[in-house]
């Protein structure tokens, strides 16, 4: 895995995938920015991340908020331009049929799940075109048709549909973006399944991908 040096920010470092992402990025040399909302939690991730060999700093955002994104790219760029995106962070909420969901809940899935990737993508890309290089991922999920989860499903979705048609935007430069489904984690979100550091290692390897390499692809991860 290629992550030396490379410049790296993960929404949601706070906890879970996003923490054992961005301390296995650390691992393997990588300059590691750890965005998320609870400032205690990313700092922490970012102490780990030094720890482990990178540097990891600590840049609070709220990816549903365009100026917070904004601001915090800005004061993430002090450490160097992105070169790899991994639009990590994601909620759910409990099982509920479509028309028992609240509007407001609807919205706040979508909000984080889907307008933050397309907030973060649409801040960094620019320079990642510039520069002629960029690895953007998206961390989608394999439940796209569960019943009582459709906020969480059509957002899961949407993000695999950006993923293509952004890959397909940036066809012929050196920018690559893909996403991938990870299977069901013990994380904060859910409680049961592997362990999320057992599966970072495939999902860092397409956030290193060589020149040439294909783009827009949905990867399952078991
Ligand atoms: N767990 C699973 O079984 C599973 C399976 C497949 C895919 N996934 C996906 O994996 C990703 C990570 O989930 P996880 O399981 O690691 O859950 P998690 O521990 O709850 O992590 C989600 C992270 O997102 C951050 N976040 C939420 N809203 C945010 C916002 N508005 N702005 C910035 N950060 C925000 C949270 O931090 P703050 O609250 O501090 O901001 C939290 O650190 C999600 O996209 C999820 O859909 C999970």
């Amino acid at each position: 895995m290629n992550l030396k040096d490379k410049t790296v920010l993960i929404t949601g470092a706070g906890s879970g995938l996003g923490k054992a992402m961005a301390v296995a990025a650390g691992q393997a040399g990588a300059k590691v920015i750890c965005a998320g909302r609870r400032k205690d939690r990313i700092q922490q991730t970012a102490e780990g991340v030094t720890k482990a060999g990178g540097v990891g700093t600590a840049v609070e955002m709220d990816v549903t908020d365009p100026k917070s994104v904004e601001k915090g790219v800005k004061q993430a760029e002090k450490s160097g331009p992105i070169e790899i995106l991994i639009n990590n962070a994601g909620i759910i909420t409990g099982l509920k049929s479509v028309q028992e969901l609240p509007i407001e809940e609807w919205d706040k899935i979508m909000a984080t799940n889907v307008r933050g990737p397309y907030l973060l993508i649409r801040t960094i890309l620019p320079g990642m075109i510039q520069r002629g290089f960029g690895r953007i991922v998206n961390i989608s999920a394999p439940i796209k048709h569960l019943p009582k989860a459709s906020a969480y499903c059509a957002s899961k979705c949407a993000l695999d549909s950006l993923t293509k048609a952004v890959s397909y935007e940036v066809k012929g430069a050196d920018v690559l973006v893909n996403a991938v489904e990870p299977p069901f984690l013990d994380t904060e979100m859910h409680k049961g399944g592997k362990k999320p550091e057992e599966v970072v290692t495939q999902i860092l390897e397409l956030a290193a991908l060589d020149t040439g390499a294909a783009s827009g692809r949905i990867v399952k991860i078991v």
